[in-house]
């Protein structure tokens, strides 16, 4: 056993460490245990009474219409999201309460209200008006982490135009194949971003993407870093040129219930990224109701979640939630580590942060770092941790509860996806004991079991497939344009009833969840979802190589490591300048986040007779494992060849 591991098993042995203390328990919006069985008695009844905490124009009449797969939350009450998380909360007297402290990379800071946000959102919503947008209309956002990002988002949600996000850190091609299956009418974006103190081209990503843009009328331009950029006459404005004369007043559309509020797309299986649709006031209940609950939201609270806008996480619980909430929350631009890797700990501390909500990733980061970065600074404010986007290590949670929470926090691992809108899988801080490394129960109301290939509930220690088995306000309505794809993809394995979220699980003996990581041909790498498929379609487009196959190893820093095996055509010679080249094309195709970490050059890869890559086979060689059975292979000699390189799988960082 290693030191950690003892420090580890011995905190766990003291159970009441991860007791809820009774200071914290003591001032927790939620914290009588029953609350699982009234939700559970009728959830329905449950989600209604926190649909009714927002400000609805008029009145659902059913509150759920079931007809699996396809879910109706609400029917025909109206509401606008925008209206909820900005107007009714300046309306009711709370117009000064800083919606977001902002910090720039470079240093740069500015703090916005919840009036002088709603303000904003008017006159964008209005200039927005001006270039056409109306109603139904799809707007693409690729921006970084700048104040105008949430408030463009709000501006799309007030004029009822479906907003599609796409991450700064992906690359124009990736932009461009989102904005074309959105069919996005006007594409907002900046001049650029700053990265650890480089310059992430944004607008020229953009133009180079636009040249396949048939759908795009207009760009809206956020001046950022300066510097010229060639604008096309009538179809180019700066932001502040188009909001400049703007009133601070423009209606919020009412929407129905399940209109689009946005798409967000993800990887799945196939090369094809899934456009993720998510409506409206199921979705806002949703968030508002976990954001509230999960992070034990007070009037007080200074809470940030340091994931990207660009993911799902900062959809729901930088934007929509927390200004449902009526928070005050912290956005940062720029990279933990710069200038240097207390970045984070000095921002916590000048707003004093009371909420932290990060990744596994950025905290095993953290850890190897070392603990006299969070030293220096004061975190006595912080009173609450969460981890979100893969399996937190228990070793990382303790890490995170001594030295971030000064084993005063509450740490909450919450399990959801893209897919689910929100929070699904998680502990609520007042009530629940925790078990690092485990994402606990389901919230209230959310009913989750594990199933075997036969459908069958697993017993607890046992590993299968993570379902959930009825449905819930803020989980996605459909794939865009590709209804047979959700269909397929969620639905078909166990029934129409049952969503397979496509992660392994097990329960232990208290009925806890333990998430396990990906089933399908997704891997997770540093939180971000990528698929091995497109990975490949990224490898097999550059003209060297003649076949791919990617898989995912496990990996201490990012969770999942990519390694592709890849052959080349004829005449071409596998060495390092190759692979430099080959990572960059994937990084020029997808973006950086999907470069492989480890590229192997093989003369053929290992395939059954009827001519399908063994994979197995290859997450042995890339984890340096024994290699499984290989007597289906037709062609076993390459078994040979790529055992030799077992080991530069893990040598080619
Ligand atoms: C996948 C969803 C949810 C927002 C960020 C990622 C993994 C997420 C956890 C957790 C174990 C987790 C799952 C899931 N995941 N949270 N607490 N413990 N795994 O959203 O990109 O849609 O990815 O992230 O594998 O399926 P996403």
């Amino acid at each position: 056993m290693t030191d950690s591991e003892a420090t580890i098993d011995a905190l766990l042995s003291e159970g009441r460490v991860f007791e809820p203390s009774e200071a914290f328990r003591r001032q927790a919006l939620w914290s009588d245990p029953s609350i699982y069985e009234r939700a559970a008695s009728d959830p329905e009844a449950f989600w209604a009474r926190e649909a009714g905490r927002l400000s609805w124009f008029e009145p659902w009449g059913d509150v759920l219409r079931w007809d699996p797969p396809w879910v109706k939350w609400f029917l025909g009450g109206k509401l606008n999201v925008a209206h909820n998380c900005l107007d009714r909360h300046v309306e009711a007297g709370g117009g000064d309460k800083v919606a977001f402290h902002w910090e720039g990379e470079p240093g740069d800071r500015r703090s916005l209200t919840y009036r002088e946000l709603l303000e904003e959102v008017c006159r964008l919503a209005n200039g927005m008006k001006s270039l056409g947008v109306r109603k139904g209309d799809r707007v693409a956002i690729y921006l970084g982490m700048i104040p105008e990002l949430p408030v463009a988002m709000l501006a799309c949600a007030r004029l009822g135009a479906p907003h599609s996000v796409v991450f700064g850190g992906f690359s124009a091609e990736a932009l461009r194949d989102r904005i074309n299956d959105a069919e996005a009418k006007v594409l907002i974006t900046a001049d650029g971003g700053y990265r650890r103190g480089q310059e992430v081209p944004l607008k020229r990503n953009a133009d180079e993407a636009l040249r396949g843009c048939p759908s795009i009328e207009h760009v809206v331009t956020v001046r950022r870093t300066g510097g010229d950029h060639p604008f096309v006459e009538g179809r180019d404005v700066w932001y502040a040129d188009l909001v400049g004369d703007q009133p601070a007043e423009c209606p919020a559309e009412p929407m129905d219930s399940e209109d689009m509020l946005y798409i967000l797309y993800t990887s799945g299986t196939t090369g094809k990224p899934k456009g993720i649709v998510h409506t409206t006031g199921g979705y806002l209940t949703g968030c508002s109701t976990t954001h509230r609950a999960i992070f034990d939201i007070h009037d007080d609270d200074v809470y940030w979640c340091a994931a990207d806008i660009g993911w799902v996480t900062g959809h729901s619980y930088i934007v929509y939630g927390p200004l449902a909430n009526h928070t005050t929350g912290i956005i940062y631009e720029g990279a933990p580590d710069w200038p240097d890797k207390d970045r984070l700990w000095s921002i916590a501390e000048r707003y004093g942060a009371t909420i932290l909500y990060t990744a596994p990733t950025a905290i095993r980061s953290f850890m190897r770092w070392g603990e006299e970065y969070p030293q220096k600074h004061d975190l006595s404010s912080l009173r609450l941790l969460g981890s979100v986007g893969e399996p937190i290590n228990p070793e990382a949670w303790v890490w995170y509860w001594k030295h971030i929470g000064g084993e005063r926090c509450p740490v909450v691992d919450t399990w959801w996806q893209t897919e689910t809108g929100h929070i699904l899988i998680t502990p609520l801080p007042g009530i629940t004991r925790l078990k690092p490394g485990s994402a606990t129960r389901p919230f209230p109301g959310i009913e989750a079991e594990v199933y075997d290939e036969q459908g069958r509930p697993v017993p607890p220690g046992g590993g299968g497939y993570l379902v959930l088995k009825r449905p819930w306000p803020g989980q996605f309505r459909t794939i865009y344009k590709d209804p047979e794809r959700y269909v397929e993809t969620y639905f078909s394995r166990y029934g129409k009833e049952t969503y397979l979220a496509g992660d392994g699980a097990k329960r232990d003996e208290d009925g806890y969840f333990w998430l396990l990581g990906r089933i399908d041909d997704v891997m997770n790498v540093a939180g971000h979802r990528i698929s091995t498929y497109e990975v490949e379609s990224a490898l097999v487009d550059n003209e060297r190589v003649a076949e791919a196959a990617v898989v995912a190893r496990s990996d201490e820093r990012v969770g999942q490591a990519i390694v592709a095996f890849v052959t080349l055509k004829s005449g071409q010679t596998g060495d390092r300048v190759v692979a430099g080249e080959l990572r960059e094309h994937v990084a020029k195709v997808i973006g950086k986040i999907a470069r492989p970490h480890g590229i192997i050059f093989t003369d053929d890869l290992p395939k059954t007779r009827s001519g399908k890559i063994m994979r197995r086979l290859l997450r042995d060689v890339a984890e340096g494992r024994a290699l499984g059975d290989v007597t289906t292979l037709a062609n076993e000699e390459i078994v040979e060849q790529i055992r030799g390189m077992s080991t530069e799988a893990s040598s080619q960082e």
